[in-house]
């Protein structure tokens, strides 16, 4: 590859001395790193911003160095403060090629470079920016491109499972992976298991490479169960049946009781707690999820519904899941349900 060469600003040597004045000015941080410093028959030439007290500064012709940005920041730091450069940072989701930020509207004008800095950063296909805020029945988002190829198609990793979705198409977050993991890891081989808002599957398909289970998912959004019927492919996996519908419609045909039953759609699961505690085995475990600021309003509705079927409610762990809004929280409550 050919270098460009630039007539810069330099400080004049002696070659023997090149050595230690090279050390000395880039200790001081007056050395240029993108150009190369230059040795003639007598003198080098080392490349610096400005003219140094006590050095001879000459212009002469150095090549450019092409000097890779090392970070996010490096990358924007002439268009935004150390502080959006860091808030940024932690609005980042990257699920498969695809980069999905929250950019404050503050700095909607500068979304561009923003993106473009991104994409150089992360070096993924596609980066959006949120548009609203998760949304309606099948809790999607408005996105709208602002670097790379829209292409909202990708396969994101998880924990050992691949997991194809369509980002405008269906509810996916990556935040939720130890949450996945932690259920995973409390189930038992032979559990039959519900998971009523599925979406693509994320759940069940971590449950199922690691346990002898049988799952059935349902979601109310056919693309969810267009993905999910994929990813059970994908994986390779057995025993997931995937049902396209509303999970108070689809349960009147189940003809069996579940040992586990995962609800996780934390805004409105405990419009549906009259379902699952109708569909839970005697022992079974709930795994119910809300938007809250603490535990005590889940397990009363728990508790509630549970007493309406005549079952007693035994909460046996909860935890905050991630951070929704300040002082707002998904929080998520494992309840053992058995027969009074
Ligand atoms: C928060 S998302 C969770 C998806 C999935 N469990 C995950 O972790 O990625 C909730 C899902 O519930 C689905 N949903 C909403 N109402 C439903 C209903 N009445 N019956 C079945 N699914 C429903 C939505 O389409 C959405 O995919």
């Amino acid at each position: 590859m050919k270098h460009k060469k630039v007539i810069m600003k330099s400080v004049k040597v002696p070659l023997k001395k090149l050595n230690d004045v090279r050390k000395e000015l880039m200790e001081k941080e007056l050395m240029r790193m993108d150009y190369r410093i230059k040795a003639e028959d007598k003198y080098g030439y080392i490349p610096v911003y400005e003219d140094i007290n006590g050095f001879e500064i000459v212009d002469i012709d150095l090549e450019e160095i092409n000097v890779q940005p090392r970070n996010f920041a490096q990358l924007l730091e002439n268009e935004l403060s150390k502080s959006e450069i860091e808030n940024l940072k932690t609005s980042f989701d990257t699920i498969g090629d695809i980069v999905i930020l929250e950019i404050p509207e503050e700095l909607e004008d500068k979304k561009n470079k923003i993106g473009d800095a991104t994409l150089k950063f992360t070096k993924r296909q596609s980066i959006y920016m949120k548009k609203s805020a998760v949304h309606g029945t099948i809790r999607i988002r408005d996105l709208e491109l602002i670097a790379g190829k829209d292409n909202p198609i990708t396969i994101h990793k998880e924990h050992g499972t691949r997991l194809k979705l369509n980002v405008k198409e269906v509810y996916f977050s990556p935040r939720l992976a130890t949450e996945r993991k932690r259920v995973s890891d409390s189930v038992n081989d032979g559990e039959n298991i519900l998971d009523m808002f599925c979406g693509i599957g994320p759940f069940p398909i971590i449950i199922a490479k690691n346990h002898n289970v049988n799952i059935t998912g349902v979601d109310i959004n056919e693309n969810a169960i267009k993905y999910f019927k994929e990813n059970i492919k994908l994986n390779k996996l057995k025993n997931i049946k995937a049902i396209s519908g509303d999970i108070r419609e689809v349960s009147q045909s189940f003809k069996r009781k579940f040992d586990r039953i995962i609800m996780n759609l934390p805004g409105l699961a405990y419009d549906f707690l009259d379902v699952s505690m109708k569909l839970i085995n005697d022992d079974g475990i709930i795994n119910y999820y809300e938007f809250s600021d603490g535990y005590e309003q889940a397990t009363k509705r728990l508790i509630e519904a549970g007493n309406k079927e005549n079952k007693n409610v035994e909460i046996i762990n909860t935890r905050k899941v991630k951070s929704t809004s300040p002082g707002e929280w998904h929080i998520a409550v494992d309840a053992k349900i058995t027969s009074k």
